[in-house]
């Protein structure tokens, strides 16, 4: 996979009415996007299947829907105030502004893709003998690289968990890191820069109040903490989840929809006994890959990573990483956060939050998992693993997208083969009995070669086409995206197959 795989996802979404970046005609600002037609549905169903697997599927756990703007000593408590920062470097000459840790992090890979091309240069002279394990280890120049590699890795990771501005600033020197933009090494200081967008409540200059978007959902989970446990009746171990809006001053902000400034978080909070929550922590990393394993995006696209600088909440946190176009990446986060949140928001509220635990009989500050997931991220990751450009036996070309049923923004297409002689007049009875049970097309236009390949390029799984047969016996054919095989069945079973194959419903409980 490539960058090169990410600017044609980019393209396709933009083409087929997934995804738009905001406000193009001011050329608007970026890594803010907006969702078109199709992206929006997929998103929607993005979003169902997490719900519906989290909240539903779980007797303990319910969600909540709390406000963006939020009283702002919620974000001091948090920490976000005084931690939630990157280190910032900008370039003299350009005037360009970079996330320090990134560029480190970039001629990282620029030392790995050294390495790699040596191994690969090595592969081609020696054949079929090349020892690859072998040649790592011996080659000199290959050993030399490895070496550099390891330790500008370990000295990233060690400065990054002191905040070590100084050693950021004096890798990017030593290494002769130049800006891509005006290829100099002209570098001011490394600075610490909050990520949070701050914003004015009132309407006169004198009793303004400074609130801030909020950066993650997750605090509006634990403000409320109380008052869902009392009026939901719930017991520990218990879970509140939350879908909804973030926003964080990203400055890299790349990579299509990977990092945006304005997404979509959908977080749990679950609730534990302190004592209990390494069993917790291990119970939702299994959970959450069975989760995503549950929808087939293909073989090793999922990965975890522990943590090498902890967040300034966490005891212990890992991601599940996905291999996105431009190489393995978080896709979800899942932390340890102890009592931090919860003791907080005590100390600065001056308000108690213990629960009463009625089976020990004591009264304690609940100990918090989390599982954080980005949907636009996720959208990102789905996307990825469906998009296939493939070359068909008769030569033709064509574009797919092969998402799971479930998630599949239109579901199925109905056309009739040619509109005429009646075989519209079936496709569109065909149409409007489908249509109840779940978002489909009709589609008359071109011939059904183009017609089927406009379906693939939106991923819709299932096309059901009305022909001179079905006039006289009453079946239909069913095209299968992927295989593009064909299948004859009576029109009375589409129904019955359409409810079967796309529920999400049915893949949170398979
Ligand atoms: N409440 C914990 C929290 O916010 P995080 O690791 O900062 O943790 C959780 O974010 C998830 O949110 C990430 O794994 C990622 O999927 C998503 N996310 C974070 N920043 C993002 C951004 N700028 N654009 C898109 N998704 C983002």
């Amino acid at each position: 996979m490539s960058e090169d795989l990410l600017k044609k996802i980019t393209a396709h979404c933009k083409e087929y009415g997934f995804v738009f970046p905001t406000t193009e005609i001011y050329d608007g600002p970026g890594a803010l996007y907006d969702y078109g037609p199709y992206g929006c549905e997929l998103k929607n169903n993005i979003r169902q299947y997490w719900w519906e697997s989290i909240v539903h599927a779980h007797e303990n756990i319910v969600g909540v829907d709390t406000a963006i703007l939020m009283h702002p000593t919620t974000w001091k408590a948090s920490g976000h105030v005084d931690a939630f920062n990157d280190p910032l470097i900008d370039n003299k000459d350009s005037k360009k502004r970079y996330r320090a840790d990134a560029l480190i992090e970039e001629h990282l890979a620029r030392l790995d893709e050294k390495i790699e091309k040596e191994v690969e240069k090595a592969r081609k002279r020696f054949g079929e003998q090349f020892n690859e394990e072998l040649f790592r280890s011996t080659n000199p120049r290959v050993a030399e690289l490895s070496r550099r590699r390891q330790a500008l890795h370990q000295r990233l990771t060690e400065a990054l968990r002191n905040n070590d501005l100084e050693t950021l600033r004096a890798i990017i020197t030593e290494e002769e890191i130049v800006c891509p933009v005006s290829g100099t090494k002209n570098w001011t200081e490394v600075r610490q820069f909050n990520l949070m967008f701050s914003t004015q409540l009132g309407s006169h200059s004198d009793d303004t109040l400074t609130l801030y978007l909020r950066p993650e959902t997750a605090q509006g989970i634990f403000v409320n903490f109380l008052n869902v446990q009392k009026s939901a009746r719930l017991k520990v171990p218990f879970g509140i989840a939350q879908v909804g809006k973030a926003f964080r001053n990203e400055i890299v902000a790349r990579q299509f929809i990977f990092r945006m400034r304005e997404f979509e978080q959908m977080e749990m909070q679950f609730f534990v006994r302190p004592g209990t929550e390494d069993h917790w922590y291990e119970f939702w990393k299994s959970e959450r890959m069975r989760w995503h394993e549950k929808l087939n995006l293909g073989p090793g696209l999922h990965r975890f990573r522990d943590h090498d600088k902890l967040a300034h909440y966490a005891r212990a946190a890992c991601d599940i990483e996905f291999r996105f176009p431009m190489g393995f990446k978080e896709l979800e986060g899942i932390h340890s956060r102890t009592d931090y949140d919860l003791r907080n928001h005590q100390e600065h509220s001056g308000r108690k939050l213990t629960y009463y635990d009625p089976d020990l009989n004591e009264s304690y500050i609940p100990y918090v998992i989390e599982t954080s997931i980005g949907l636009d991220r996720m959208f990102l990751a789905v996307l990825t693993a469906a998009y296939l450009e493939e070359k068909l036996p008769d030569g033709s070309e064509r574009t797919v997208l092969r998402f799971h049923p479930a998630l599949a923004p239109v579901k199925f297409a109905v056309l009739p083969l040619v509109p005429k002689d009646g075989m519209e007049v079936m496709a569109r009875k065909l149409f409007e009995d489908l249509r109840k049970l779940a978002p489909g097309q009709y589609d008359e236009k071109d011939s059904i070669g183009r017609r089927y390949r406009r379906q693939d390029a939106l991923g819709t799984p299932f096309a059901f086409t009305v022909d001179g047969q079905s006039l006289v016996d009453g079946t239909i054919t069913v095209r299968f995206r992927d295989s593009m095989e064909q299948e004859r069945i009576p029109a009375s079973q589409a129904p019955r197959f359409i409810e079967e194959q796309v529920s999400i419903r049915r893949l949170v409980w398979s």
